[in-house]
């Protein structure tokens, strides 16, 4: 089912909305790593509904618990398994959707595919199966710590409302904001769109931006395993996301190449880029640069007007109206799940790169 993600460093998944858990195991991570329930439930607050206006009113504690692979307050190179009990949940708004598929959800894809699968709360299909990689990208991270690369995201965009140009410095201003974007006053305009949407009982998207600093060259393998194929790979397999753009992304096809090359310069014997139009990535290997990503989200699937769909056990039109709790934009919540992708996908890269020993974190 294509639960996992990673080659050396590799997050596995597990876990249904409305099952017992979901959960999280995470396989080569070196041994000596401080870790701890904190380190990862920092992260998992972030990504928690409830938190604001914008969010639904859910009440998901989401407790992490770490079952194995930390002794002492140290990784031991042993797999990782991490936990969050499913506490807080209602599963009979779900029971129309086994035969009512949701516009935009995965209802009707899962039950063409597989026939019997646990719909309830949008089952693996649901955003709770985000918890778990945010639970990896907190170890993710972490290991990243050791060699001074930050990962760092921020809402860029939210129904047509962009934030001004934000320095890299002010990036964590976004998370003071409910819509984690670091400009107050596009953040105010974004927040009032969502509040309009939500009134009118529809949802709207956006665009997320990550960005990793201090990331050091060398990361990335040619041919098909290029860092920013495999970034491409990690975001879009987020749910909801429907596009994703590295550095310039799609403006360079309006660009003329000298505008969009970045000229090389010596710094201090350095080679560094005067632009960042690549994002940090040339030839799929990580330049020194900071690697840009910029993430499209689409409006939340399920929303409260009357919708147009099918009734696949008489087989015939009808229409749904979607009950439950769900937010109404998911892009301030999923900034921290694209951070921990990114930062898993820079994790895996740079133990097979060598600049992470695969095997402990301290030499003899
Ligand atoms: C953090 C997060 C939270 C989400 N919350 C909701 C939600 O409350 N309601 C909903 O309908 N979809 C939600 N989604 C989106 C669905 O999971 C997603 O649209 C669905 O799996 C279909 O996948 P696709 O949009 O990639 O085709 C959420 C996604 C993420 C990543």
């Amino acid at each position: 089912m294509g639960s996992s993600f990673g080659r050396c460093f590799r997050l596995t998944t597990f876990g249904e909305s409305h099952g017992r858990a979901v959960g999280a195991v995470v396989e080569g991570c070196p041994a000596g790593l401080e870790l701890s329930e904190r380190d990862v439930q920092a992260e998992l607050d972030r990504r928690r509904p409830g938190q604001s206006a914008v969010t639904t009113r859910r009440a998901e504690e989401d407790r992490v618990e770490i079952l194995s692979g930390v002794f002492e307050g140290r990784t031991t190179g042993a797999p990782i398994a991490m936990v969050v009990y499913n506490r807080s949940f209602n599963s009979a708004p779900y029971e129309v959707v086994r035969r009512v598929p949701r516009p935009g959800h995965a209802d009707l894809s899962y039950r063409l595919k597989y026939g019997h699968w646990d719909y309830r709360g949008g089952g693996r299909a649901s955003g709770r199966e985000t918890i778990a990689r945010v639970a990896g990208g907190a170890v993710a991270k972490r290991l990243l710590s050791l060699i001074g690369v930050e990962v760092l995201g921020h809402t860029l965009e939210i129904a047509g409302v962009r934030a001004g140009r934000v320095e890299v410095e002010h990036l964590r201003r976004a998370e003071s904001t409910s819509v984690r974007c670091a400009d107050p006053e596009a953040a105010r305009l974004m927040e009032e769109r969502i509040l309009e949407a939500k009134s009118q009982g529809d949802s709207v998207g956006g665009v997320v931006e990550v960005v990793a600093l201090n990331v050091p060259p060398g990361l990335g393998e040619p041919v098909f395993d290029k860092l920013d194929a495999d970034i491409a790979k990690a975001m879009m397999s987020i749910g909801a996301v429907k596009g994703v753009e590295i550095g310039s992304g799609f403006a360079c096809a309006r660009m003329r190449g000298s505008e969009h090359n970045d000229a090389f310069y010596l710094d201090g014997g350095r080679v560094r880029c005067r632009s960042n139009n690549s994002g940090g990535v040339l030839g799929g290997i990580s330049t020194g640069m900071p690697i840009v990503v910029r993430v499209a989200v689409k409006p939340t699937p399920s929303i409260s007007r009357e919708q147009e769909s099918v009734d696949l056990e008489e087989m015939r039109g009808t229409s749904i109206r979607v009950e439950g709790m769900h937010d109404p934009c998911i892009v301030p919540r999923i900034v921290p799940v694209c951070e921990a992708m990114l930062a898993l996908t820079l994790a895996d890269h740079a133990i097979r790169a060598g600049v992470i020993n695969p095997c402990r974190v301290h030499p003899l």
